[in-house]
């Protein structure tokens, strides 16, 4: 007998909207949308957050320096899967994932999930926006939409849950940490905007224009969010960066499904 349609809970970090954007192009073609739960939202209590063995999740997180985003993680690890089916999703800025997707099967399988599917997927980058800038593009929503279309085929046959093999490596890639705390400009009207939005609460919320260095984990959603465009990296470290990843970054890279 043919399964009915799928419920599907996004389970996302995404501070500048890219990850979300990719998560939304997959879901829609998997089943019918139900919920989302947000990993960015600092002020959720996570360990309150579950999914139904019968609900299918696609959880999402960006790639920064080849690792999830620590929070992310941390956030993730709290939810309960329940035995959920689950497809994972790693967004990039058209550098490399790198270990980012098997990382995410560790702690989606960690927390109770049971991954069948892994997604790689190329997003605007949200430090160096010449890269991949406009993605996910035309060619993207048609090629997500396949995949999608794909992964839903798969998950109504139901599949025997064998480890899924995902390109990566374990141990993973050291840590990784950028410096890079964008600063308010004259343009602040310090409406705190950046402080309610911030997924490591990392903006003081009596005086916006101040960012505790060692929260901020450099993920330019303040910069992203802000009404007035008053916040910026260091324009000199962006170009920097921009010059280190040129050649890994010149090649265009399509979206990849691992099943
Ligand atoms: C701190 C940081 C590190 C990043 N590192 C990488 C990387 O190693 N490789 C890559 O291709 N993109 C990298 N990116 C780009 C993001 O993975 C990409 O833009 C992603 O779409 C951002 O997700 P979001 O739009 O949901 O915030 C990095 C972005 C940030 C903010």
């Amino acid at each position: 007998m043919r399964k009915a349609v799928e419920r599907v809970v996004r389970v996302v970090f995404s501070p500048t909207g890219g990850t979300n954007s990719v998560a939304n192009l997959l879901s829609v073609q998997i089943g019918e949308y139900d919920r989302q739960i947000d990993l960015t939202d600092a002020k959720l209590d996570f360990s309150r957050e579950q999914v139904t063995p019968s609900e299918v999740a696609v959880i999402a997180a960006p790639s920064y320096g080849g690792r999830i985003p620590r929070l992310a993680a941390q956030r993730l690890a709290q939810v309960r899967g329940n035995g959920a089916r689950a497809v994972v999703v790693s967004v990039y800025g058209n550098r490399d994932y790198e270990d980012s997707l098997v990382e995410l099967q560790d702690v989606a399988q960690a927390a109770g999930f049971r991954v069948a599917a892994g997604v790689a997927a190329v997003a605007e980058h949200s430090i160096v926006h010449q890269y991949a800038s406009g993605r996910p593009d035309e060619r993207d929503v048609q090629r997500l939409s396949e995949i999608g279309n794909h992964v839903a085929q798969f998950l109504r046959e139901e599949p025997c849950f064998q480890e899924l093999t995902l390109p990566g490596n374990r141990p993973y890639k050291k840590d990784f940490r950028m410096s890079l705390v964008p600063q308010a400009t004259s343009a602040c009207t310090g409406c705190g905007i950046c402080a309610d939005h911030c997924p490591a609460q990392a903006v003081n919320h009596e005086n916006p224009r101040s960012t505790d260095k060692s929260k901020c984990i450099s993920c330019m959603r303040c910069v992203s969010i802000c009404p007035h465009r008053a916040r910026r990296p260091n324009r000199f470290v962006v170009w920097l960066a921009g010059l280190m990843i040129k050649s890994a970054c010149s090649k265009r890279k399509e979206p990849e499904l691992f099943l």
